[in-house]
């Protein structure tokens, strides 16, 4: 079942896409057209209803939010088709140029990306109307990095934020850079919170807000229990039991809520 969707959000221009291996897609990606910049390149499997959505627009630049296959998974294909450069967080860079190993989920959902050559980013990114600055935020990864439009108030956040109330981590993510990474993106000015998976043209600030002080009580009662003179495996067992079993089964243990209580610890003690 594919799904493909167009929203307009003032003059920036947002494309829905899903993909889902018989069922209805898990999860649906969005990517963003402003002025002549794209953000982001969705998911492999949906490349075809990329290329046919895009195509009469003039796109020369393609930022990505991070290297991840539903991010830059487009991002060869149009680069060639719209003779676009392409720029991500230098540590994006080497990910992208070599390839990197998707697990079989991974697979199922996105599809396999490309390879290709990215350019670093410039402190700004200059459209002919608007202005895109990178902030880096990671967490979700080493590389991700946010975009701000300061004069609009526009975020685009990739996978910085995805919802207030998270129920998993995949192996990489880190909690401790993900606070901060909130804690700093809360220090800008913006309205609109253009997500990568759910976006909100209002009240953006608040959802980020909401997300940071959900993980800040995760952490909280991960103190607590640090106190009280719990072990690292005693407190991922006990702060665990609402786990989705599926979610952590399809993913052979990469996605889940252990992982977020795991790392939630490693933040307090490394
Ligand atoms: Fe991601």
């Amino acid at each position: 079942m594919k799904i493909c969707n167009s929203f307009q959000f003032g003059d920036v221009e947002a494309y829905e896409f899903g993909y889902g291996f018989i069922v209805r897609p898990p999860m649906n990606v969005f990517l963003y057209c402003i002025d002549d910049i794209l953000v982001d390149t969705a998911q492999p499997l949906m490349q075809k209803a990329v290329i046919e959505v895009l195509r009469d627009k003039r796109i020369s630049r393609i930022v990505l939010t991070h290297h991840h296959e539903d991010h830059s998974g487009n991002a060869a294909v149009l680069k060639e088709l719209k003779r676009a450069s392409v720029y991500a967080d230098p540590r994006a860079r080497e990910k992208m140029r070599a390839g990197f190993k998707i697990l079989p989920y991974q697979h199922v959902m996105w599809g396999r990306p490309g390879t290709l050559d990215v350019l670093p980013l410039d402190a700004k990114v200059e459209g002919d109307k608007y202005t895109l600055t990178p902030v880096h935020t990671p967490g979700h990864s080493e590389d991700h990095t946010v975009f701000l439009e300061e004069n609009q108030g526009w975020l685009f956040s990739g996978d910085l934020y995805l919802a207030d109330r998270i129920k998993y981590f995949r192996s990489d993510e880190k909690f401790g850079d993900t606070v901060e990474s909130l804690r700093r993106v809360l220090k800008l000015d913006f309205e609109a919170l253009f997500c990568a998976h759910s976006p909100s043209p209002s009240n953006g600030k608040e959802l980020i807000r909401r997300k940071l002080h959900f993980l800040e009580d995760i952490l909280g009662e991960v103190e607590d229990l640090l106190e009280k003179g719990y072990e690292k495996k005693e407190i991922v067992k006990k702060m665990s039991k609402e786990e989705v079993t599926f979610i952590k089964l399809a993913t052979m243990g990469d996605v889940s809520l252990a992982r977020m209580i795991s790392s939630a610890v490693d933040s307090i003690v490394p």
